[in-house]
């Protein structure tokens, strides 16, 4: 190894002779491009630096200025991390907590083979929140969902009956939940699967909010059917929101074939649509359900798998396992995670800023009826659709309410998906709509 040292803390943090605050915006997207793998295409020409506020993150771009390597500015955080920062950045409640446990609690780091008291606090407030019997740690949002794919799997073979290795897992189109193999294998999106092959079978997938398309599928295949695995609201195909009574039918459909009704509610949970979880704005309760990104309240990834007893009942030593799924620190995020989503009311300010933004937005359609397609919302998992033209660009959108000062993203060519922190105040919300408004007035 060549020399290597180490040394500081933020902008004073210093590899070799590289110190971090040094760093223009085209330098760290140089180390990036020559060092990072080349999986995603952040937005250009602006570095985030630190937090100002719950919804307020401090970012550096380019200048003219020949002394300094960039300027800082303030950005209005509409996407918080992509549900992961519900209960808003840096949350004081959580941050204390962490900090607490660290220093005063000196908490511990073991695994699972050894039992630590900070477990039962995690699963006595997580079965009590999710109102379910049983809760799995995991660490990603990807292995909760991963994990309830496993546990439908042996649900069928052992509880349901259906014969050895025939196990069918329906999925619905447009679908997304994480990049591990199973998921990928579930995808049928052509850019997440090119050469990733061969994929897991035994996956089926059905046209989301199609109840027709599932019920002859449940009548054809049902017997081997275990689970239909699938998110309440899309949330990366553009927050794609099914009508009214497709879940309760669907929930009473599975109930017909003895099929696990399995939601994915990594994105739309923890407050994100107005309730604590998705499924509760239908009056439906999957069987089991995978949670993550704000399970760990915007500071650890925690994620986990809650079920009925006797789904995650089929679990046996050996079959599961995480080193960090529920680790002490984690354990004491999760609990603290739920905590403030709680005692803040941060469900109750999803649905009430949540419709302050879908009314904006509605306005904004009203005025430009030719370039927006359609809002689609609820609580504070929104979006907004543009007609399929080429000007109507949904980067350009972003890069334009970058440079107003807001972060947000496209998914997919024509829709701007907006997710901003559920502490997020009226004023910041008028904010936002006013940088959309300046740019659909002039895209
Ligand atoms: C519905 C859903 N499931 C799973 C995931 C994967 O979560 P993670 O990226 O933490 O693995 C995501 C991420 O966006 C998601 O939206």
């Amino acid at each position: 190894m060549n020399k290597l040292s180490i040394s500081g803390y933020g902008d004073d943090l210093q590899i070799n002779d590289i110190r971090l605050g040094d760093l223009s915006p085209k330098e760290h997207e140089k180390i990036e491009t020559n060092k990072g793998g080349q999986n995603y295409s952040p937005l250009e020409d602006v570095v985030v630096s630190h937090v100002k506020d719950s919804s307020t993150l401090i970012c550096r771009k380019p200048t003219t200025n020949e002394i300094e390597n960039y300027i800082e500015e303030e950005l209005l955080d509409g996407l918080c991390c992509y549900s992961a920062v519900n209960q808003g950045q840096l949350n004081q409640t959580i941050v204390d907590a962490v900090i607490h446990h660290l220093v005063e609690e000196k908490i511990p780091t073991v695994p699972r083979s050894i039992r630590h008291k900070y477990m039962s606090g995690f699963l006595l407030a997580s079965t009590a929140f999710t109102e379910m019997d049983r809760v799995v740690p995991k660490v990603a949002g990807v292995e909760s969902w991963e994990l309830t794919f496993k546990l439908c799997r042996r649900w069928g073979y052992e509880v349901k009956k259906i014969p050895a290795n025939k196990a069918i897992i329906v999925g619905a189109t447009n679908n997304f939940h994480g990049r591990s193999m199973a998921a990928t294998s579930m995808s049928d999106d052509p850019d997440t699967r090119n050469n990733f092959g061969p994929f897991i079978p035994g996956i089926e997938l059905v046209p989301f909010n199609d109840y027709d398309a599932l019920e002859e599928l449940f009548k054809k295949k049902g017997e081997y059917i275990a689970a239909f695995s699938v998110e309440p609201i899309q949330g990366e195909a553009g927050v794609i929101i099914p009508d009214e009574d497709y879940w309760p039918k669907v929930a009473k459909l599975c109930k017909k074939h003895n099929i696990l009704l399995a939601f994915d509610e990594v994105q739309t949970g923890f407050g994100r649509t107005g309730k604590n979880f998705a499924h509760q704005l239908y009056n439906v309760k999957p069987d089991i359900m995978g949670c993550g990104k704000a399970a760990g309240g915007g500071i650890l990834p925690v994620s986990f798998v809650a079920g009925r007893d006797d789904v995650v009942g089929v679990l046996t030593p050996g079959s599961e396992g995480s080193t960090f799924g529920g680790y002490p620190l984690a354990s004491v995020v999760g609990i603290y995670a739920i905590k403030t989503l709680i005692d803040e009311k941060l469900a109750d300010n999803a649905s009430t800023r949540g419709a302050q933004l879908i009314a904006g937005l509605n306005n904004i359609k009203s005025e430009f009826p030719d370039k927006i397609k359609e809002v689609r919302g609820k609580g504070l998992l929104t979006a907004f659709e543009m007609h399929n033209a080429t000007h109507l660009d949904g980067h350009k959108v972003s890069v334009g309410l970058l440079n107003r000062g807001i972060y947000a993203k496209e998914t997919h060519h024509s829709t701007v998906r907006l997710a901003p922190a559920l502490t997020i105040k009226e004023a910041q919300i008028n904010i936002l709509l006013n940088a959309i408004h300046d740019v659909i007035k002039n895209i």
